[in-house]
């Protein structure tokens, strides 16, 4: 056993072989593809990260299933930014327990942000003690080790780390898409809004070298993918705490210049981080797309003091009207939360008023959850049929703004990028434009992965039909 390497990626590999043996030794007894299922939960990063645990998984040679109550392997990626995600969670490993027990073949692993959370794991090995495997957000390199573990001793494996210890590149990954892609520049999050759980699950802020993500792109872009999206918590502050010098305006100039790339997304931007050379960039560069989320989460200077966000009302406006004056057709999109601790009528009629003035093209709105070990978790709470109301009042504004919003485009001709066939009419096609809206035009499956020019008919609330020219 002493050959086992130390050195990343290099150990993973040896135990991307030794799983893949003892797979196939399984495939031999059963005399059938050993199957792998991945249920992902939360937000961009999630998603990503199931990538990389699919490619993991697929080099050692797990067959992808959609049934999740068949697979050998169930692999639940879990969220925890607000309690539904938690709730949603274990009613999903209650309905596998049945399934678990009759095929005595499955495995159930956990892994994603609710895992760093010591509360859950307590609450896993007590009441639901036949997850066979559970990891955290800064190991998920590790999968092959973790599972040849779990297989080759025969019993449950937990190994969560409170910190990333190391940034692991190049390993297999599998992409959900070929022709678009997430790429992470940074991990973690140093921002610590009052209400919010990332900061303690994903860890401290951490920038990747850019060199490597700008080598990553380039293999993406030889191997097809046309569109991508720079992941991280809060991009704009990309490069702290980096050897280099380089700043997300820097990265995103970079990126643009790769052959290949036609379209560059990014998530999210931190409004108190949103530099003057972004916007530039932004405006100068055709590749880089005319969409930005901007999370606002309350339009009220009290609360937002309250919530750590480190801009007031007026800031925010202030950002927003400089970006739509320089650049008059970019989509803006936010986040908001209704019922922050000691929110009142007042304040929510603040929020009112900034999505009248910015004119949201979407927005997200959410009810506050309180998440434990947060400041805003011992603030005072307020009354939850007076916060559904205020969350109705708030929905019904940012509905009315972003149909009138979307409706904007109609009569012009944009370019879109054919994602998929539609879903209730197999003649058409659905893609997004820049600005991330969505369009269904006719079309053939020959043409999804392409930017086609396509000249919009009509708008149906929140999304176009259109034609190509
Ligand atoms: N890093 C991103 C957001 C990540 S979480 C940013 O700063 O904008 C995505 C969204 O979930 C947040 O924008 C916020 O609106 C919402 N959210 C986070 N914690 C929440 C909580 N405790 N209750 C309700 N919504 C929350
Ligand atoms: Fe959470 Fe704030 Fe960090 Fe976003 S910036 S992940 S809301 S702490
Ligand atoms: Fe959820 Fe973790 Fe993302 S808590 S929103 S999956 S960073």
């Amino acid at each position: 056993m002493n050959n086992i390497p130390q050195n990343e990626p290099d150990r993973q590999n040896y135990y991307r072989n030794e799983l893949s043996g003892f797979i196939q030794k399984q495939e031999q007894l059963l005399n059938r593809k050993l199957t792998c299922h991945i249920a992902t939960f939360g937000c961009q990063m999630n998603a990503r990260d199931s990538e990389k645990l699919l490619g993991i998984l697929k080099a050692a040679g797990f067959q992808e299933t959609e049934e999740e109550t068949a697979a050998d392997l169930v692999v639940m990626n879990t969220c925890t930014v607000r309690d539904n995600a938690n709730k949603r969670i274990y009613g999903r490993l209650g309905v596998l327990k049945s399934f678990r027990k009759s095929n005595q073949h499955m495995r159930i692993a956990m892994c994603g942000c609710m895992m760093q959370e010591p509360s859950v794991i307590e609450k896993i090995k007590k009441s639901y003690p036949y997850v066979d495997l559970i990891f955290g957000t800064h190991n998920i390199y590790k999968l092959a080790e973790l599972l040849f573990t779990m297989y080759s001793e025969d019993r449950q494996v937990i190994e969560i780390l409170k910190q990333a210890d190391r940034i692991v590149e190049d390993l297999p990954v599998e992409r959900k898409y070929p022709f678009k892609s997430g790429v992470n520049i940074m991990f973690g999050c140093d921002n610590f809004c009052s209400y919010c759980i990332v900061p303690y699950v994903r860890g401290r802020e951490r920038s990747r070298k850019s060199e490597e993500i700008l080598c990553e792109i380039r293999k993406l872009a030889d191997s097809g993918v046309r569109e991508i999206m720079l992941l991280g918590q809060n991009v704009n502050s990309y490069g702290k705490g980096l050897d280099e010098k380089i700043d997300f305006a820097g990265l995103l100039k970079e990126t643009a210049k790769i052959d290949g790339i036609e379209r560059i997304r990014f998530m999210t931007s931190h409004p108190k981080d949103l530099s003057d050379d972004l916007i530039t960039v932004m405006e100068e560069n055709e590749k880089v797309c005319l969409h930005l989320h901007l999370p606002l989460q309350s339009g009220s200077s009290r609360i937002l003091k309250l919530m750590n966000r480190k801009y007031d009302k007026e800031q925010y406006l202030a950002l927003t009207e400089k970006i739509r004056s320089r650049m008059p057709s970019i989509a803006i999109t936010t986040d908001i939360i209704v019922g922050f601790p000691t929110e009142t009528k007042e304040d929510v009629d603040e929020t009112l008023d900034v999505i009248r003035k910015v004119r949201f093209d979407n927005a997200f709105t959410f009810i506050y959850s309180k998440r434990t070990g947060t400041p805003a978790a011992n603030m005072e709470q307020v009354d939850e049929a007076f916060v559904k109301e205020q969350f109705d009042r708030v929905l019904q504004l940012v509905q009315e703004t972003s149909k009138e919003m979307t409706g904007r485009f109609v009569g012009e001709t944009v370019k879109v990028l054919a994602e998929e066939v539609n879903e209730q009419d197999p003649s058409l096609l659905t893609g997004r434009m820049e600005q991330n809206f969505v369009v269904h035009f006719p079309g053939d499956p020959s043409m999804i992965g392409q930017i086609l020019s396509v000249k919009l008919l009509s708008c149906k609330g929140f999304y176009y039909i259109g034609e190509p020219v």
